[in-house]
């Protein structure tokens, strides 16, 4: 075929486009393409075209694609591993010492002073006073290229790595212990952060039992998908003082605005450099299965 068209679903970064357009007419319309560019856009309830060949996804997660259907109609799937790793990582890092340094809840208690500020100071101070991560132990569970680069980054600021995974990604340089009963690594950790994807048996594995091994106060990070934690068990944690905090980058509406919940509205993923990289692994992903039929990531 010389020429092939390929639809783009929301938020595709333009530069990670720009390596098609030289080659590939970009379409709007998604029922005549035959390689789709997607990020985020749930394409569970779409009708596919008889000319669509392939779908890339400019990220990790494939959960917004219907996997079952495009196995059944041929589609390759392609997505991006590790090209928001450093993204996700930053944030993860961001998250756990805003966590504990109770950074939102001093922001949000200076934002309602009034009056003398200064003279109020003291009172946050001492209200606000948070703790260090230097010392303290991360348990990273899965440690595919997000979680490795964040037990690397966590280890370079004085962190205690122990983790949990079915494979480990070779960037891993850091220190780290592995367990392979997660309900006996818990034991041990300050602070949890999950890097797996949402399948069935990683569905719901953050739940009572496990939080009931957990050490009290353990802070929970949750970076990957929502779905990986028992929300109301989450709640019931925090409501005991089990966990000190839970802080997740997808959260569901029955968590949004609970004591102990710090979210943010997917944000992991959304940096320039990460949208670019994504967005231009899926895309040569995509051309070299179309031209070539190789196939890579899929
Ligand atoms: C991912 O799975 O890598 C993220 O969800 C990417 C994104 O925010 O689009």
């Amino acid at each position: 075929m010389d020429k092939f068209n390929i639809g783009t679903l929301n938020n595709i970064s333009q530069v990670g486009l720009g390596r098609l357009t030289d080659k590939y007419e970009l379409t709007e319309d998604i029922d005549t393409a035959h390689g789709v560019v997607v990020r985020s856009f749930k394409m569970h309830d779409m009708d596919f075209s008889d000319n669509l060949l392939a779908i890339g996804r400019a990220g990790a997660g494939v959960n917004n694609i219907p996997l079952d259907r495009c196995a059944y109609e041929g589609i390759v799937v392609f997505n991006a591993p590790g090209a928001n790793s450093n993204a996700v990582k930053e944030l993860v890092i961001s998250a756990m010492i805003v966590g504990a340094r109770n950074i939102c809840e001093g922001v949000a208690w200076t934002n309602t002073l009034e009056g003398d500020v200064a003279g109020q100071v003291e009172k946050g101070k001492k209200q606000f006073a948070g703790t260090e991560i230097s010392g303290k132990t991360l348990g990273v569970i899965g440690l595919g290229a997000i979680g490795a680069k964040v037990a690397n980054a966590a280890h370079a600021l004085g962190m205690n790595i122990v983790g949990n995974s079915v494979v480990i990604h070779p960037i891993l340089t850091a220190p780290c212990e592995m367990y392979d009963d997660i309900s006996e690594m818990v034991k041990v950790c300050d602070y949890i952060t999950i890097h797996v994807p949402s399948l069935p048996e990683t569905k719901g594995m953050i739940n009572k039992a496990l939080i009931d091994n957990m050490k009290e106060g353990a802070i929970i990070l949750n970076f990957a998908r929502p779905d990986l934690v028992v929300n109301e068990d989450i709640l019931a944690g925090l409501e005991s003082g089990k966990l000190r905090k839970y802080l997740t980058d997808l959260p569901s509406e029955d968590l949004v605005g609970k004591t102990g919940v710090i979210a943010t509205p997917h944000l992991g993923a959304s940096t320039a450099e990460a949208e670019e990289n994504c967005a231009a692994m899926a895309v040569d992903e995509l051309m070299d299965y179309l031209e070539k039929g190789t196939i890579r990531n899929s």
